[in-house]
């Protein structure tokens, strides 16, 4: 019985799609539960959490990018102890841990969780996925993506390929003890992924400059913006121009490009 926090999400639900597909027993937990095998639970529910985690025998740990994160991993992290699971994948970022040139750390969000799920006991794999060729629909206005990052690229990896690396690590106890970067095959900037978008979509897609101060406008509070403004500006100046191998190795294929990814969208993009 695996256990699948985040369900409802870019990654979760693809996580579930893919292991119903296989046949395996699951339980899809969220706030707002959907489908077959939905569970609702709230991470700042512990007495719902006991009741998600109970049976399961591997959990898929998705938090969802806020203040809470590290609290959230944590908590589900003693419930998942207590009822005796034994192998738990948890969702970081890439970079998690890096610093900057003067001393500030990328990834606060995820390293608390990180660390908890290596000294947990349990059997852990931890993945770490680049920019999600999803965000260019999260960030789409009309035919304008905003782009936080300026010039610089990242290696834009398919939320398909990071699920399906999740379902064989949540399988598999080869990945176990592992730390996985998955990225794309490609080093694209925002403004590359305009440009792809306009060759496969046939109409001109754009981009809008957005200074991360923006977000605060947006609702978010003050200390989860610092957290992306830190981010983007790492990623603006180029520190995570980086492809790597993991979804390869894993998988024994190479990873999905973001012209295919954007061809089997095309119809959210109108
Ligand atoms: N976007 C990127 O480029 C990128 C890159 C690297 C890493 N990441 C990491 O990926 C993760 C986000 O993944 P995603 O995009 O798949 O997430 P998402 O689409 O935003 O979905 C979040 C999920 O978490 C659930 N959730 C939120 N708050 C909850 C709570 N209090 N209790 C229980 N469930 C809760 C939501 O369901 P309900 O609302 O129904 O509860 C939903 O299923 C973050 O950890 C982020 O740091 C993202």
């Amino acid at each position: 019985m695996i256990l699948i926090t985040g369900a409802t999400g870019t990654i979760g639900s693809e996580v579930v799609r893919q292991l119903t597909g296989r046949g395996v027993p699951l339980r899809a937990m969220s706030r707002n539960p959907s489908g077959p095998h939905g569970v609702r639970a709230d991470f700042d529910d512990p007495e719902s959490l006991r009741r998600a985690v109970e049976g399961v025998d591997a959990v898929f740990l998705l938090t969802a990018p806020a203040t809470a994160t590290s609290r959230h991993d944590l908590a589900l992290l003693e419930a998942a102890r207590a009822a005796g699971v034994a192998r738990v994948v948890k969702l970081s970022a890439i970079g998690t841990g890096d610093t900057t040139a003067d001393g500030r750390v990328i990834g606060e969000w995820h390293l608390a969780g990180e660390e908890a799920v290596r000294g947990s006991g349990l059997e852990w794999t931890i993945l770490r996925p680049s920019s999600f060729a999803s965000n260019v629909l999260r960030f789409a206005a009309g035919d304008r993506i905003s782009n936080l990052t300026g010039d610089g690229k990242q290696g834009v990896v398919d939320p398909r390929d990071v699920a399906a690396v999740a379902v064989e690590a949540l399988t598999d106890p080869r990945h176990d003890h592992r730390t996985y970067t998955l990225t794309g095959p490609d080093l694209l900037s925002v403004p590359d992924q305009a440009a792809e978008l306009s060759r496969v979509l046939g109409r001109v897609v754009g981009t809008v400059e957005v200074s991360p101060e923006h977000l605060l406008g947006s609702g978010m509070d003050a200390s989860a913006a610092a957290e992306v403004a830190r981010g983007t500006a790492w990623v603006r100046e180029g520190h995570n121009a980086v492809v790597t191998d993991d979804v390869e190795r894993v998988l024994g294929r190479p990873p999905t490009g973001f012209a295919d990814w954007v061809r089997d969208h095309a119809e959210a993009f109108g």
